[in-house]
């Protein structure tokens, strides 16, 4: 059956999606690692804080050597999160609090436990088991330099040499081998995939390092320029990133979707050079929206946010893909740290070895206050991630030793890694992990959590937690109707603009107050005696 595309419903073309980082967000058996029993126990709160979809980080069997990316069997759940039947009643369960739900499809690497691998690498040299994988005889008179220059993502070799001597390609991790996509059965088996959990009900996908899956014939050698950005950023004709040979795959995908009714969505985690290559993924028949992480490298200024929202509209618009919005996820600093550090502080490094002293954590939080309303005014669709709700910072003191992420360990303790912004949900304010539900979290929980818990801010007047309940509340009532948006002359430093509806959201970005005039909606901190509209802050205007 094809679904006639005039009746689909594009939820998402301006949903609220709540990022669950599963393994962190609420542990319903006590063994230290969140899970489906604790997210279940939690859909009410999801559906009070008024989100529209969750997005699941990867719950597939997994040795977790990359939080889950790492997958062992994709129609599986993990023990440690759970059963398949236990997936199931959670998305029963979303549906009937109104909730879609979406998963996390990871085709670029499976696990090194993944049953393809394992036949791989037990068969002999040769075997078109190995065919799967990229698994190549190495250089040099005796085989002993890997096929190409690439390095991984995470530092390091993208090449791993087997006992017998053949090398297997990892952008990631030596545990996430990389699959050929030019191979039939790999096609099959994840058209395969998605059918498993369209008829289990999920609502769409989120489509891991969307950008790679297909590499250069012959893997050439990168030039210097590309090898500096490995991390996943992708330039002009690159030998692993962004090539066209992609499209095909993305194509078939699509097909699979379109045969189910109920508006199935796929989204791309793409990272590409430019909007024109970005517009060759939204094409009609490939994927539905993908993620924008532009917002999330902005400094602090109205002409910054400025430029990039409108190149967004602009450059989404012309294609008619509805744009999306980010400031967090598990890969990056958490911005209410993010905006508290001065002016030009590459997190990245900020978070390895930087002066702590510099963070001055009320600005931060006070600005995020204000980027949730400017981004929830936006048109299109925002991702939120759990716990920035809460005005949860990163915890960028995580000891050496708990450190989880092979990130820090295949940069050569280089990089710190993402941690920080994974460490567990408090629920409450008192108690063992603050109510996650374990007596130890996988992660250490600091103190401050328990002050900044959900028991803590619910129902308490100017908590990050209400403001955020109340913007997604409005957020229904007035900014979902159409796509309009025009940009507002408001003073130096100060950004504003008007949505169709009449609304206007004006964020205060200078560094004095500023009068405003309308009926407020709401505002992201109080305003000032005399009614003016602090620095870093914003208000919702009628
Ligand atoms: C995910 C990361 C993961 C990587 C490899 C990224 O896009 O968001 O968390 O480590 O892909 O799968």
């Amino acid at each position: 059956m094809t679904t006639d595309a005039a009746q689909i419903d594009r939820w998402w073309r301006t949903a609220v999606v709540y990022q669950v980082y599963i393994r962190s967000f609420a542990d319903g058996n006590g063994d230290g690692t969140g899970d489906i029993a604790g997210l279940r126990s939690r859909l009410g709160y999801l559906r009070d804080l008024g989100v529209d979809a969750i997005w699941i980080n990867p719950w597939y069997r997994s040795p977790l050597a990359d939080g889950g990316y790492d997958v062992a069997d994709y129609r599986d759940i993990d023990p440690q999160y759970g059963t398949l039947a236990e997936a199931e009643a959670l998305v029963r369960e979303a549906h009937e609090h109104g909730i879609k739900v979406i998963g996390d499809l990871v085709p670029n690497h499976t696990s090194e436990q993944h049953v393809w691998f394992q036949e791989a690498i037990n068969a002999p040299i040769g075997d078109p088991s190995r065919e799967r994988y990229h698994i190549r005889p190495g250089k040099g008179p005796d085989g002993s330099e890997p096929p190409s220059d690439w390095r991984s993502v995470f530092g390091g070799p993208a090449w791993t040499r087997l006992p017998d001597g053949e090398w297997y390609l990892h952008l990631f991790a030596p545990e996430q081998p990389d699959l050929n996509w030019e191979h039939p059965e790999v096609r099959s088996e994840f058209c395969d995939v998605l059918r498993f959990w369209m008829d289990r009900d999920l609502d769409g996908f989120r489509v891991d390092v969307a950008h790679g899956l297909v590499k250069a014939p012959g893997y050439p050698d990168a030039n210097e320029e590309q090898r500096l950005l490995a991390g996943a950023r992708g330039t002009e004709n690159h030998p692993f990133w962004d090539r066209d040979g992609i499209h095909p795959i993305v194509r078939e995908w699509r097909a699979v979707l379109d045969g189910y009714a109920g508006g199935r969505m796929l989204v791309a985690e793409a990272w590409v050079p430019r909007p024109e290559r970005l517009a060759l993924y939204l094409r009609p028949d490939e994927y539905h929206q993908s993620f924008n992480f532009s917002l999330l490298e902005a400094d602090w200024t109205e002409a910054a946010y400025r430029k990039i929202i409108e190149e967004s509209l602009e450059s989404q618009g012309a294609i008619g893909a509805a744009p999306t919005w980010v400031m967090s996820n598990h890969d990056v600093v958490r911005h209410a740290t993010r905006l508290g550090l001065p002016e030009g502080t590459d997190w990245r490094d900020w978070l390895l070895n930087g002066d702590r002293t510099v963070l001055d954590a009320d600005t931060g939080v006070t600005r995020a206050r204000a980027v949730a309303l400017l981004m929830l005014a936006l048109p299109g669709g925002t991702y939120l991630y759990q716990g920035e709700e809460l005005g949860l910072p990163e915890v960028h003191d995580l000891p050496e030793a708990v450190l989880d992420d092979p990130v820090w360990e295949r940069s050569g303790h280089t990089a710190k890694g993402r941690d920080g912004c994974r460490v567990p949900m408090p629920w409450t304010n008192e108690g063992p992990a603050f109510g996650f539900g374990s007596d130890e979290p996988w992660l250490p929980m600091p103190a401050e959590f328990g002050a900044m818990s959900v028991e803590a801010q619910a129902e308490v007047e100017g908590s990050v937690l209400e403001l955020y309940r109340a913007a997604l509340a409005l957020r229904r009532d007035h900014l979902v109707d159409d796509e309009m948006l025009e940009f507002l002359e408001a003073g130096d430093g100060v950004f504003a603009f008007r949505r169709g509806s009449g609304v206007r959201c004006v964020v205060n970005m200078s560094t004095a107050p500023v009068g405003i005039d309308g009926d407020v909606l709401l505002t992201s901190g109080p305003l000032t005696d005399t009614g003016e509209l602090p620095v870093d802050t914003a208000v919702w205007l009628r």
